[in-house]
């Protein structure tokens, strides 16, 4: 049995809702694939860091963060203070990177997983930047290397999009897609359907852990540009960065107009869109009234959807339930098991 050592770069919601999927799926990678695993490293901001060659103790670990205490106490070895440094003694063979992303350049992950990869490490990330910002050359340099960068959890979390047109649509060519790629803004629509204030709706997706305390990222638009951006960039070929995606946001709609409009037939969706143009790709995001003979008026809640347009097969949809880190998590394990084992 193959025995691979991993290493996850931030343990936040996702790099620990991760750690409890690959030991809940020990047996059956190990039955089904031949394959088993070390976490031999951990770092994070503000809860230290932990190296182990023997294999760190992961519901300590766990414990540990929920007790908002110090990583430190689990690691038999000194931990490098430089973060390249500690990913080199990770001695690592695949690297999780599952940082806070940066909207602008992508970075610190962009150098965590170029250092992992320079060392021959498989690199897995659910962080958008380094797709938007540097995927051509993260990619180049994993195959220089023979090994992969993989980001299926980017967008729709877990939702096979690009492991579906990577494996299963060979030679098809994405003409256009459209899709509502962030859940909080569509739980926001949602509720003010039931008659809530913008401002309630948006301190509801707060309280259940759905929006961040500033939750601009996600009402302004920019989460569903930046995924609109990952998705022309790897799927279409074309490197466009979130700023160069027409972007509009849901600040401004009332409760008002939502019933109003529902009344009518149609409904509010933050419509994320591109298309191949004989000007080049155009990309979108913005809110639009669909009725209900799309498939996006019944996506409702934290519910994702995403429609693509081929050369070979027409629409195909993808609708992904009660997103959350644990589907993030999924995600980053298939691209675990794809890495190691490529079909
Ligand atoms: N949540 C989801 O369901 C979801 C879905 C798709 C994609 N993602 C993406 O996945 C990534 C992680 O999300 P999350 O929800 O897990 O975030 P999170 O809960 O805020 O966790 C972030 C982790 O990164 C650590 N960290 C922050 N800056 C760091 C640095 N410079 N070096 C090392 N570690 C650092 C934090 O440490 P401290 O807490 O100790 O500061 C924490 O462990 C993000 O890029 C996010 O966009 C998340």
């Amino acid at each position: 049995m193959t025995q691979y050592k991993l290493a996850f770069i931030g343990f936040g919601n996702v790099g620990q809702a991760l750690a409890r999927l690959l030991e809940r799926k020990r047996t059956e990678l190990a039955a089904r694939y031949d394959l088993s695993f070390l976490s031999v490293a951990i770092i994070t901001g503000r809860h230290g860091a932990a190296i182990d060659p023997q294999g760190l103790d992961i519901q300590r670990a766990l414990k540990i963060i929920a007790n908002d205490d110090n990583l430190n106490e689990l690691s038999t070895r000194a931990t490098p203070k430089s973060m390249l440094d500690f990913i080199h003694a990770s001695q690592a063979d695949v690297l999780f990177e599952n940082t806070p992303v940066n909207y602008e350049n992508g970075q610190p992950a962009v150098g965590h997983l170029q250092a992992a990869l320079e060392l021959g490490m498989h690199a897995i990330t659910a962080n958008k930047g380094p797709v938007v910002h540097a995927y051509q050359q993260l990619t180049q340099l994993a195959a220089s290397k023979g090994k992969r960068f993989l980001f299926e959890s980017t967008v729709m979390d877990g939702a096979p999009i690009f492991s579906l047109f990577r494996s299963a649509l060979p030679a098809a060519q994405l003409l256009s897609f459209q899709g509502i790629f962030n859940s909080t803004t569509n739980l926001i629509l949602t509720r003010m359907e039931t008659g809530e204030s913008f401002a309630e709706a948006v301190a509801y997706a707060q309280s259940i852990g759905i929006a961040e305390t500033d939750p601009s990222g996600d009402i302004d638009g920019w989460d569903a540009a930046i995924k609109v951006a990952a998705l022309v960039n790897v799927l279409m070929g074309v490197a466009v960065k979130p700023a160069q995606v027409t972007r509009e946001g849901i600040r401004h709609i009332t409760s008002e107009q939502v019933r109003r409009s529902l009344a009518q037939g149609k409904r509010y969706k933050l419509v994320c869109s591109a298309r191949r143009t004989p000007q080049g790709v155009q990309a979108q995001v913005a809110p639009e009234l669909v009725g209900a003979d799309s498939p996006m008026y019944n996506v409702m809640g934290t519910t994702s959807i995403a429609q693509f347009e081929t050369d070979v097969l027409g629409q195909l949809s993808l609708i992904e339930a009660d997103p959350g880190p644990h589907t993030t998590a999924y995600g980053l394990l298939a691209d675990f098991v794809n890495a190691v084992q490529p079909i």
